[in-house]
């Protein structure tokens, strides 16, 4: 295939369809908004029309030996270059290596008037079994799945205001993203929770920090590669530099999400539960970090790695309702959520990986310039 870049729009739809085997509707869906007013109408509230933006393809990942051309749809210019450019660089070294730890989400109850804290925890676990069955009745098809409570854990901790228990029930949210689900469950166990408790039930959601939805990626290049070990060197520098400054840091994670964020449009899902997942776990460790990390393995070759929670899901809400996410699961060949999660992190990186050999060489500005002519 020619450069995607020096085809016409038109013509990366044919090769879309004569090569990538993409249907008609899927070319509909995605060539023109996909999205008609009644369609958007039934999304959310209050509607009047709809807002298009670019969708563009970063093809060439490899991504466990698997070639996946990435659909990503935003508004700035360059991210999409630079993320093909990783994303060429990691599949000429051999792809990018992706893990997961199952789409397991967290819901959390907060709980007041409680004088005794450490009691009630253990009298909560206690009931562990009540609380995930009452909770489980709620969303019959989820257990169904698998799905559902696996576990309920609760802690103390002290406010301003004074102490509190705070349960976590540990949910399987199997191929969703799960808000409903988990809300629904965690207003389920909250009787229970009263009654062995005594105290009160406050706060009834699930938790955006979802830190047992993990999506892991890690690639290794070669130094040649990269113009050299010097480079190399330069690359693990600026990620030195990001976390020991939080002013870098959000640069730097500003620019990971260049490349997930886009990707999380065309399918769908929730920007805002991505993001605050993934700035919150970069805080962790008390300071705000970088959430990827690059270091130069024995043989002077880079090696990079991103982890961070991704919470995202291919059934329920927008991504089943949008035909443009319905078309861009079924051209990456997407089949469950934790897929469509290592792609996610395997796009930050490629993207990361991208930007950082443009800054620590002739300079993103002038690669930009460089690209326009
Ligand atoms: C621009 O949108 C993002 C970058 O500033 C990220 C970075 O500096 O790593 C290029």
């Amino acid at each position: 295939m020619k450069n995607i870049a020096e085809l016409t729009v038109a013509e990366r739809l044919n090769w879309l369809r004569e090569e990538k085997g993409m249907s008609e509707a899927d070319i509909a869906a995605i060539s023109c908004g996909g999205l008609d007013v009644e369609k958007a109408d039934q999304m959310i509230e209050q509607v009047v029309g709809t807002y298009a933006l670019p969708y563009s393809i970063a093809p060439g990942f490899i991504i466990n030996g698997k070639e996946i051309d990435v659909p990503m749809v935003g508004e700035e210019p360059y991210v999409v270059t630079t993320t093909t450019k990783g994303a060429a660089l990691a599949a000429a070294n051999g792809g990018i290596t992706a893990t997961n730890s199952g789409p397991i989400m967290i819901g959390q109850v907060q709980m007041t008037g409680i004088a005794n804290p450490e009691t009630a925890c253990l009298k909560i676990v206690e009931n562990k079994n009540r609380i995930i069955d009452a909770a489980n009745k709620v969303d019959p098809v989820l257990i169904s799945f698998g799905g559902g409570v696996k576990d309920v854990k609760a802690r103390p901790i002290q406010t301003i205001v004074g102490p509190m228990v705070v349960v976590h029930l540990i949910i399987d949210v199997r191929d969703a993203m799960g808000a409903q689900a988990i809300n629904a469950m965690v207003e389920a166990a909250a009787p229970i929770l009263r009654e062995v408790t005594g105290g009160q039930s406050g706060i009834k959601v699930l938790s955006n920090l979802a830190v047992y939805r993990t999506a892991c990626a890690r690639v290794t290049i070669r130094k040649e590669d990269l113009g050299g070990e010097q480079n190399v060197d330069k690359i693990v520098s600026a990620c030195a530099f990001a976390n020991a400054d939080p002013f870098r840091a959000a640069t730097n994670n500003k620019g990971v999400m260049n490349g997930i964020i886009p990707v999380v449009v065309a399918t769908g899902n929730d920007t805002r539960a991505v993001e605050s997942g993934v700035h919150a776990y970069a805080s962790m460790s008390g300071s705000y970090k970088s959430i990827t990390t690059w270091e130069k393995n024995n043989n002077g070759d880079l090696e990079g790695m991103i982890k961070v929670p991704m919470a995202v899901g291919i059934v329920g809400g927008t991504t089943r309702k949008h035909p443009g996410a319905q078309a861009s699961l079924r051209l990456m060949g997407i089949k469950s959520a934790v897929e469509l999660e290592e792609v996610l992190v395997s796009v930050g990186l490629a993207t990361n990986l991208g930007t950082l050999q443009s800054l620590v060489t002739v300079g993103l500005h002038a690669d930009f310039e460089a690209a326009r002519k």
